[in-house]
């Protein structure tokens, strides 16, 4: 309403109201190799397209005269209410999205404003106790690339505790970067060049293996972290990981219904069904057509999903196909890039608020209501 009144008084918006348009713009707003890093998946980019094209063989079924006047958006999640059933999926190179390259501390800004808990990456451009002072009131994530130094693991972690982020998301599908042809081509990897270590940096523990300091030398520094990235974990970790902290931990990359129910026996407090965007691995079905049978095979465990949401319907379905959270990736990178922390808020809320209205004119007034039956595939 607040954009139709707009329009109506000659108040037209300045950013865009549809994803291609959002995409469009963003490639010319972002310096061109940060714009194929974010832009760009494995392979000839298969499973980043099916990922997309895949909601359209899905629809909610309309129901009439079911009272969806108020719509109650909320969700619970790991003891908390969170206000939206959306959050911001961990986009490692965000911090250099934003005009300023604080684009970390920028989201979580925009998470203050909108109630939308950030999940935060390992790789960002500000340590994380600087992003976590900004997100207001908003609980935020942290997510994991667990080094294969357990002491820097660990550290990490407890700092993540004592910032205030309320669960652990480990990512289980980047022990090693994915063949990206548009990377690849352009040598463009932008972590490697070290503006995301500042997680590492500053961390006690990783300093405490160089002999210089990483302003000092940052060669090393960057050497020293290639050496650990790539921690290929197995089920024999799962111990270790929850003997590292009491918050709630999610593993991410999860679409197999064997995984998730043997991630759900290990104790793990939530699955997170992803394929990375289609980043990793090409080649794969859709992520949102592994989501029933995870959900299915954990049997009440919080779901999170994302990977190829695009639209306020897709937020709807993928709800529908039970996920307990949707995360957001590319849309609001690039609403941070055109617009800082208005523009993210303005795909974010865009986002929800068209999810709202499909909600209010299909009859669906929960959250709760979105369940299995209220989903056809055509
Ligand atoms: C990611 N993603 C990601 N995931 C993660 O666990 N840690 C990370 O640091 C990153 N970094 C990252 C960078 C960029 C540029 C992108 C686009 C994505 C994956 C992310 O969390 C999420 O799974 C995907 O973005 C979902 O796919 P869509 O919806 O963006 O296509």
């Amino acid at each position: 309403l607040e954009i139709y009144f707009g329009g109506l008084g000659g108040v037209l918006p300045t950013m865009p109201m549809t994803y291609s348009e959002l995409e469009e713009r963003a490639k010319y707003a972002l310096p061109p190799g940060i714009w194929s890093y974010v832009a760009g998946g494995a392979g000839d980019e298969l499973t980043q397209r099916v990922n997309v094209t895949a909601f359209e063989k899905y629809g909610l079924i309309p129901r009439m005269l079911r009272a969806s006047k108020e719509r109650d958006l909320s969700i619970e999640l790991f003891g908390m209410t969170l206000p939206s059933p959306i959050f911001m999926s961990p986009v490692g190179v965000i911090g250099l999205c934003s005009q300023d390259g604080h684009g970390d501390i920028a989201t979580a800004k925009a998470a203050a404003r909108t109630g939308v808990p950030m999940v935060m990456s390992t790789l960002t451009v500000d340590p994380m106790e600087d992003v976590a002072a900004h997100f207001g009131n908003t609980p935020g994530m942290f997510q994991l690339y667990t080094p294969t130094n357990k002491d820097v693991a660990q550290s990490f972690v407890s700092r993540a505790e004592a910032s205030g982020f309320k669960a652990i998301v480990v990512t289980l599908d980047t022990w090693v970067p994915g063949w990206r042809p548009r990377d690849l081509s352009t040598s463009n990897f932008p972590q490697l060049r070290g503006h995301c270590l500042a997680n590492y940096f500053s961390d006690p523990v990783f300093r405490g293996l160089l002999a210089k300091s990483p302003e000092d030398d940052p060669k090393t520094a960057i050497l020293t972290w290639i050496s650990m990235f790539g921690n290929s974990l197995t089920w024999d970790d799962l111990d270790w990981l929850r003997s590292l902290t009491k918050l709630p931990i999610v593993l991410k990359g999860i679409c197999h219904p064997e995984d998730a129910r043997r991630a759900k026996d290990a104790g793990v407090d939530g699955i997170y069904c992803s394929n990375h965007g289609g980043r990793q691995a090409n080649g794969g079905i859709a992520a949102i057509d592994h989501l029933s049978d995870v959900v299915e095979a954990v049997d009440g465990l919080p779901v999170l999903f994302d990977s190829g949401i695009r639209n306020g319907s897709d937020i709807v379905k993928a709800l529908a196909l039970g996920a307990t959270a949707v995360g957001i990736g590319r849309p609001y990178a690039y609403g941070l890039a055109l617009g800082g922390v208005d523009g993210l808020v303005h795909v974010l809320r865009s986002l929800l608020a068209e999810a709202d209205l499909l909600m209010a004119v299909d009859g669906y007034p929960t959250i709760a209501d979105l369940n299995p039956e209220a989903i056809r595939r055509g």
